[in-house]
């Protein structure tokens, strides 16, 4: 069968990787795609939201399933375009991708449904929003309703900085329509999680879990970013944990989009904070995470496409998901000035070099210029993975590999993995 996958970064390649290992698969497309995908792929020249050209080009080679990475096309409503066309599709509705879309209708809906999250208040009113904070302790957590690229969360640890970012959001429009409408919430503090899930809009299949780490510094430190790297499994979740956390925060959504009839088909992803108080929903993302995808899918030894494929023909079959045991590291090599500006163009080297089966070099913001060579294209260049039969072994192969690969201003963080080195002790 010919798949299509849209999208061009590192969870993409990821996707793309996994897919290829597929028996069904004969041919795989990827919109717009990546150097590094060339490997398996053919790349088309069709951006992830113009979604008339991506409908053609999937009638026209007659791809059997889509696939689709990054939220933008979601939230536009590529799903629904493809399915009247009669095209299978992985994701899903423009209506069940609100959750990502706009974080009032979500936050709005978990309430309703009781799952556990921050207290909040949404305005649109520059001066209640006001009023509500300086009557208030920070911090607060700031978020733009609508989608800014992952940068519209901040956090005000005052109250003069509260009331300068609603005035920036709200009145000087720094995210554009996405901030004209703002949640503010209380603070969290607490280890954050990642449990993505299948389902068809009744039943659930979660993946293993993982963490991000969203600050661009070593500890935590500095602004946050997309993700500098991520790990899996989450070794402090147990199986009956993430039971729970499935039960109480993710399947009553579920269940209620069903309810009304916008039912929530694809991948799921419930971004949690484990508090005192237990876990909290800090958001919902309507597609595998990124970069918790380039450490997880190295550990799924089920075929993904019958499950994709199931989950577009509206039932989920597949019972269960077969695991490697070994824990992965992804660790992403980026370029100097992200998340802020930062400039393109470097020649890549040394992805020759990386030889091991246990280490897979996942590609985000790459090109492949005339003359063959990869240069950088984006603030996350590349994604390096890398199993292990210890979390030891991970690190020390991902660190390894990550040493022979360069580019003109490339750094990572050196501490990926760090909570479960510091709770276990393991230098
Ligand atoms: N890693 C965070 C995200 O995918 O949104």
């Amino acid at each position: 069968m010919k798949v299509l996958v849209v999208g061009a970064g590192g969870r993409e390649h990821a996707l793309v990787w996994k897919i290829s290992k597929s028996p069904l698969v004969t041919k795989i497309f990827v919109a717009p795609g990546n150097a590094g995908m060339e490997e398996f792929a053919e790349c088309v020249d069709i951006a992830v939201d113009q979604i008339e050209d991506l409908c053609d080009f999937a009638l026209e080679q007659k791809v059997d399933l889509t696939v689709v990475g990054p939220e933008l096309p979601l939230t536009l409503g590529i799903v629904d375009a493809f399915q009247k066309l009669g095209l299978k599709v992985f994701g899903p509705s423009q209506e069940a991708a609100k959750l990502e879309g706009s974080k009032a209708f979500s936050k709005e809906l978990m309430l309703q449904v009781g799952v556990p999250t921050a207290r909040f208040q949404i305005f649109n009113n520059v001066n209640e929003a006001k009023l509500f904070i300086v009557d208030r302790e920070p911090p607060f957590v700031i978020k733009a309703d609508g989608l800014a690229g992952g940068k519209g969360v901040l956090i005000a640890s005052s109250c003069e900085e509260g009331i300068q970012v609603v005035n920036q959001m709200i009145q000087n429009r720094l995210f554009g329509e996405a901030g004209k409408r703002v949640v503010i919430e209380e603070f969290f503090t607490g280890d954050e999680l990642s449990v993505l899930l299948f389902t068809d809009g009744e039943k659930i299949i979660p993946l293993a879990s993982s963490q991000d780490h969203k600050r661009v510094f070593d500890d935590d430190q500095g602004p946050n970013t997309g993700g500098m790297g991520a790990y899996s499994p989450c070794p402090f979740v147990s199986d009956e944990e993430l039971a729970d956390i499935v039960d109480r925060c993710a399947r009553p959504v579920i269940q209620e989009l069903k309810r009304q009839e916008t039912p929530y088909r694809g991948l799921l992803y419930v971004g949690l904070i484990m508090t005192e108080k237990g876990p909290q929903v800090l958001e919902y993302n309507v597609r595998f995470g990124d970069p918790e995808a380039q450490a997880i899918l190295p550990r799924l030894k089920t075929d993904i496409v019958p499950i994709m494929l199931e989950i577009a023909n509206g039932k989920l079959e597949t019972k269960t998901l077969e695991w490697d045991s070994r824990p992965c590291i992804t660790v992403v090599m980026a370029s100097r000035g992200y998340p802020g500006t930062y400039q393109s163009g470097f020649k890549i080297t040394g992805l020759e070099q990386i030889k091991s089966n246990d280490v897979v070099v996942f590609h985000a913001g790459t090109t492949r210029e005339p003359n063959r060579d990869v240069t950088t294209s984006g603030g996350r260049v590349l994604n390096v993975s890398a199993l292990g039969d210890t979390f030891k072994e991970a690190r020390d192969r991902v660190y390894e590999a990550l040493q022979k690969i360069s580019f003109e201003g490339a750094f990572y963080r050196k501490d990926i993995g760090k909570r479960v080195f510091e709770k276990t002790g393991v230098k």
